[in-house]
């Protein structure tokens, strides 16, 4: 019942957004608590921008492979209406399938703190992985209801910060999309409904470990030269698909 609802409001949306951006591969929305504005704009061309993300052109700026690969914001600046979100955390709910190009991809949430952040180098969850129907757009939401503030961070009512949404397409590059909030108390927060967070069936989840994989014994030629084969430390990043939730 309210997945078909979910399905026709998404299809209003996308017909509406489509209708006025340039078909190109990318793209988050952040549902839930919503977002600085629609950066699903791409415009200028990549000789004009001279190989740029983005370039001041005929006093404009132009952005010629989409707004939204440009850190940290996706080409969006600080907005004035922020949302209102909870001081002990709280829900993030992204549409994670516009255009094509996500048949699996990885999220990062982030959290900057203050007006203007200085950084959003403030994890708030490890990363984690997503596998959709198709590398093809597709509808649907995922959810996390209560998603924590970075490890060891408590704030007041009232702090301001912004949540940085990250997603990866396939090749490694990073899409952002971002939205200014103020810490609230969770009674003065828009309220989480199975409408505005939910997970769509088609959208499997997947944890990403860290296996430290230090060997005594590795090739000498995978050595760059002053190092020893006891310091040699290689980080793999495994993944274990499959482990649908
Ligand atoms: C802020 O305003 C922009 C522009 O009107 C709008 O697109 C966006 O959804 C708003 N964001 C929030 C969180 O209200
Ligand atoms: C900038 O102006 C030039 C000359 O009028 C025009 O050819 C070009 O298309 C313009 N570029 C953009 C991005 O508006
Ligand atoms: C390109 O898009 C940006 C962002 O929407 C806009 O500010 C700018 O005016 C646009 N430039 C042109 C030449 O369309
Ligand atoms: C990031 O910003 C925070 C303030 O929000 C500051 O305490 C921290 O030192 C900054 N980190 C880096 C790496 O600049
Ligand atoms: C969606 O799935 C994730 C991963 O299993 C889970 O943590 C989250 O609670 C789910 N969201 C909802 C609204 O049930
Ligand atoms: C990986 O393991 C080695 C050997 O146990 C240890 O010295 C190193 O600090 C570890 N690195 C990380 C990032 O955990």
């Amino acid at each position: 019942m309210h997945s078909q609802q979910s399905i026709s409001q998404w299809t209003a949306l996308a017909v509406m957004i489509l209708a006025c951006v340039n078909w190109v591969n990318a793209h988050t929305i952040i549902v839930y608590p919503g977002y600085r504005g629609n950066n699903l704009h791409t415009n200028g061309s990549v000789e004009e921008a001279g190989g740029l993300g983005s370039a001041y052109v005929n006093d404009t700026t132009i952005y010629p492979y989409g707004m939204q690969w440009m850190y940290p914001c996706g080409g969006m600046p600080t907005s004035t209406n922020r949302t209102k979100w909870p001081i002990q955390g709280g829900a993030i709910s992204i549409q994670p399938g516009w255009f094509q190009g996500h048949a699996t991809a990885f999220f990062y949430f982030n959290l900057g703190l203050g007006a203007i952040p200085p950084n959003m180098s403030n994890p708030m969850l490890p990363p984690f992985q997503i596998i959709g129907p198709s590398a093809n757009p597709y509808p649907g939401t995922f959810c996390l209801p209560q998603v924590p503030l970075p490890a060891g961070l408590t704030v007041n009512v009232g702090d301001l910060a912004t949540i940085q949404v990250i997603e990866t397409a396939k090749h490694g590059a990073a899409l952002y999309n971002c939205v200014d909030i103020e810490f609230a108390l969770p009674e003065d927060c828009v309220k989480v409904t199975q409408d505005n967070c939910f997970n769509s069936s088609d959208i499997a989840f997947a944890d990403i470990y860290e296996v430290n994989v230090t060997t005594s014994a590795a090739p000498p030629s995978l050595m760059a030269p002053g190092f020893t084969p006891i310091s040699f430390v290689t980080l793999i990043t495994m993944l274990f698909a499959g482990l649908l939730i």
